[in-house]
């Protein structure tokens, strides 16, 4: 079933896998309330729900979560397949009393059925612990690495990880491409938000400079870190990232901070949305309908 916030993607995915549109009538509330109708019967199917919890992640959960209920009151099997997963930078209490949102959230995806989540890129693998079904993080990365790769001309180029949590993307990144990798030092005041960032050993002097992260969401990040980047002399400065969340006018601050370069991915649908997901998750998904024959 294609979700409302995954037309393209849940689209494309049915396509490339070979399998059929669930037949579902959609309509929204004039309150932006959603309503299904389901068109065939339910029971013994095997359903992909494809829905990407991206912003208005609230709204995107609640269309993922009547759906699903009301597919496995049916007697479906339901594996929820969430592009971007959203509320997954909160997998812990960074603070005293602070939630554990995404502990929530797999909870109440079990609660309405889902029996499997696939997701792309989850923000950390500390994540995965907090479901009690089987979830699995395919990565987009080598994607993005190809697409710079085939798409982008770069002389000398330096893959950027902006903070530490990037690292590792970003070693697969400059690995796949072949270029070598440097690492930024970030900093964000838990209260305000506030980052503060400190640029590494290696210098960037004439060089193109690729930043690789899982998600843009105000850009403050990668705004720091072109900052950082033009100071130090860089020639180019690419943006390439799995999820463009890009909320507001984030595109263009990070276009005037001096980034030549926006690249994403469809697991959010944005002007950015350059590279296909669906590959890499399709791939994935033909190995668990191999490993039930
Ligand atoms: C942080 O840990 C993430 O990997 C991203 O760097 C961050 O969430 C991006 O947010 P923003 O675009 O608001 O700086």
């Amino acid at each position: 079933m294609v979700g409302p916030s995954s037309q393209e993607f849940g689209t494309k995915l049915a396509k490339r896998m070979g399998l059929p549109l669930l037949a579902v009538t959609t309509t929204e509330f004039p309150d932006g309330e959603i309503k299904y109708k389901f068109e065939e019967a339910l029971s013994g199917l095997e359903v992909l729900l494809v829905q990407s919890a991206y912003p208005p992640s609230d709204k995107h959960y609640m269309q993922l979560f009547l759906a699903s209920h009301h597919m496995s009151q049916e007697g479906a099997r339901v594996h929820a397949v969430i592009p971007y997963l959203g509320y997954a930078r909160q997998a812990k209490a960074f603070l005293p009393g602070e939630i554990v949102s995404l502990g929530i959230i797999a909870h109440l995806l079990r609660s309405v059925g889902v029996n499997r989540v696939s997701t792309v890129d989850m923000h950390s693998a500390e994540g995965l612990a907090l479901f009690s079904m089987p979830v699995y993080s395919v990565s987009a990365v080598p994607a993005l690495a190809q697409y710079v790769k085939t798409h982008v001309k770069l002389e000398d180029p330096v893959i950027v990880a902006p903070d530490a949590g990037s690292v590792k993307r970003t070693q697969a990144f400059a690995s796949l491409y072949g270029a070598k990798s440097i690492q930024f030092k970030k900093s964000r005041d838990r209260v305000t938000g506030r980052i503060k960032m400190e640029a590494g050993k290696v210098s960037v002097k004439g060089k193109d400079c690729v930043i690789v992260d899982d998600v843009i969401t105000t850009g403050g990040t990668v705004a720091a870190s072109t900052e950082l980047l033009r100071k130090s002399g860089a020639r180019k400065v690419v943006s390439a990232c799995v999820h463009a969340v890009l909320l507001g006018e984030t595109y263009d601050k990070l276009i005037k901070a001096g980034v030549d370069e926006i690249i994403g991915t469809n697991t959010v649908p944005s002007r950015v949305s350059k590279v296909d997901a669906t590959e890499p998750m399709a791939a994935y998904l033909r190995t668990i309908v191999a490993e039930k024959r």
